[in-house]
């Protein structure tokens, strides 16, 4: 089929190209041209394993430009994957998804798919349809589909071509075919609903992951005060199938573009239809409080943080992605400057994103240069290269062997007998 993507972000772009791996022809569209120039020239501008070669084995089914025009009028289903980034009051910002539908009308010459893509207010989906509606030029028939994304940065592409369900909202048997079809080669499960219900899946769905951590982080908290280890009770909480393990890893709690922008517009918008979430406002709670106690446990273990040096390890919110929206190494990196420590840091992906935000660190492009001469190690990103580093050569280059583990990366007890004082998370 031929299709056409609007806004190239990790959604977009992702689901462009693997579209384009199923055999489809795709035209992506974005307003940035500085970035539309990059990717014509095969330049992926966000850190996403596998992501380039596969745009590569598909170039010749992949175009990007500037003009939605063009991509629209040759498209059959048309993608709206732009951002929908929090506002200040957590309330999601929904102007690009009205621009992008009034662009669509003005453009709409036949019969289209037209996809919610991107993390949307429950109700948008109306407001689409209305918008194309009182702007598509003359009498043209369309369909919008809610068709929400469960892609985990760093395994997009295995997550796009081997979901656990495909969601589709739709309000037409023709809309449902049309997208049965296109991603028949998936051979996964769909779940065909209502396009509202669709909508509140994917905002119930990331709010109880978050919930879930959350969760695992108080009971954490528990386990520090009674000397018990949450690995050991996450792992017998896990076995019953009716919980699961994933999604059970106390830590430093959870960052990234989504769970905070999804939990903080779930509880917005289910306030403006007249439910207070309250459940949700603990989970942000517990969220922010993580960052705050894994401060304090810095303290404990080195007391006056002024004029230390402290080695951070990890920047991103999490392993395999260079993003750092929302990671709490910003939260923490802020409040230890603020205390007067000089900040030294290593990240494998995440170095080049964090310099736009701190001028002020010492960033090395090795953990061991990082760690020398430094009072205290952090470790705030479960990257596989740090569960492997020489923890012998890294006590050799401190200037005392203290490690705050905000990953629970490493055994305690093996820490103990190399002489580390070492301090994690609920154990
Ligand atoms: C998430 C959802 O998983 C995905 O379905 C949705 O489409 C987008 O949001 P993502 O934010 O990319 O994906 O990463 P994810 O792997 O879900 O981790 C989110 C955050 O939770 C990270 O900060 C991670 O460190 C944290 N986390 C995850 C924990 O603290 N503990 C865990 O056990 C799991």
């Amino acid at each position: 089929m031929k299709i056409g993507v609007i806004g190239t972000g990790y959604v977009g772009l992702t689901t462009g190209i693997c579209l384009a791996e199923l055999g489809n022809k795709v035209c992506c569209v974005d307003k940035k041209k500085r970035k539309i120039e990059d990717l014509k020239k095969g330049k992926i501008p966000i850190y996403e394993p596998g992501l380039k070669e596969l745009l590569d084995k598909n170039k010749s089914r992949v175009s990007f430009t500037t003009d939605t025009k063009k991509c629209v009028e040759s498209a059959e289903v048309i993608y709206i994957a732009v951002g929908t980034p929090a506002k200040p009051t957590g309330e999601a910002d929904i102007t690009q998804i009205e621009e992008v539908s009034r662009d669509i009308a003005g453009v709409l010459n036949d019969y289209k798919v037209i996809v919610e893509k991107s993390t949307v207010p429950v109700k948008t989906g109306e407001w689409v349809k209305r918008t194309i509606k009182l702007n598509v030029p003359q009498e043209v028939d369309f369909d919008v589909v809610s068709n929400p994304e469960f892609l985990r940065e760093g395994s997009a592409i295995d997550d796009f071509l081997h979901p656990d369900r495909i969601l589709l909202g739709v309000e037409s048997k023709r809309a449902k075919n049309i997208m049965m079809e296109l991603y028949k080669p998936l051979n996964a499960p769909f779940v065909i609903t209502d396009i509202k219900s669709a909508e509140i899946i994917k905002h119930a769905a990331n709010s109880f992951l978050a919930l879930k951590i959350s969760y695992i982080n108080a009971i954490a908290n528990i386990c520090e005060l009674v000397n018990a280890d949450v690995i050991s009770v996450a792992e017998g909480m896990g076995y019953d199938k009716r919980i699961g393990r994933q999604f059970l890893d106390a830590g430093i709690g959870y960052g990234g573009s989504c769970f905070p922008k999804d939990v903080s517009a779930f509880i917005k918008i289910t306030e403006e239809f007249g439910y207070d979430f309250e459940l949700l406002k603990i989970v942000e709670k517990i969220n922010r409080e993580q960052r705050k106690n894994f401060i304090l446990k810095i303290k404990k273990s080195l007391w006056i943080l002024k004029n230390k040096t402290i080695c951070v390890l990890g920047l991103s919110f999490k392993p395999n992605t260079d993003d750092i929206r929302e990671a709490p190494s910003i939260d923490i990196i802020e409040a230890l400057l603020k205390e007067g420590a000089k900040i030294k840091a290593y990240d494998p992906a995440a170095v080049a994103r964090t310099r736009e935000i701190f001028k002020e660190i010492d960033y090395k492009d090795n953990p061991y240069d990082a760690a020398s001469e430094s009072d205290a190690l952090l470790i705030l990103t479960e990257w596989d290269e740090f569960k492997n580093l020489d923890l012998k050569k890294i006590k050799e280059v401190m200037h005392q062997p203290i490690i705050v583990d905000g990953r629970n990366i490493f055994d305690p007890k093996k820490m103990a007998e190399m002489g580390f004082t070492y301090a994690s998370i609920g154990r």
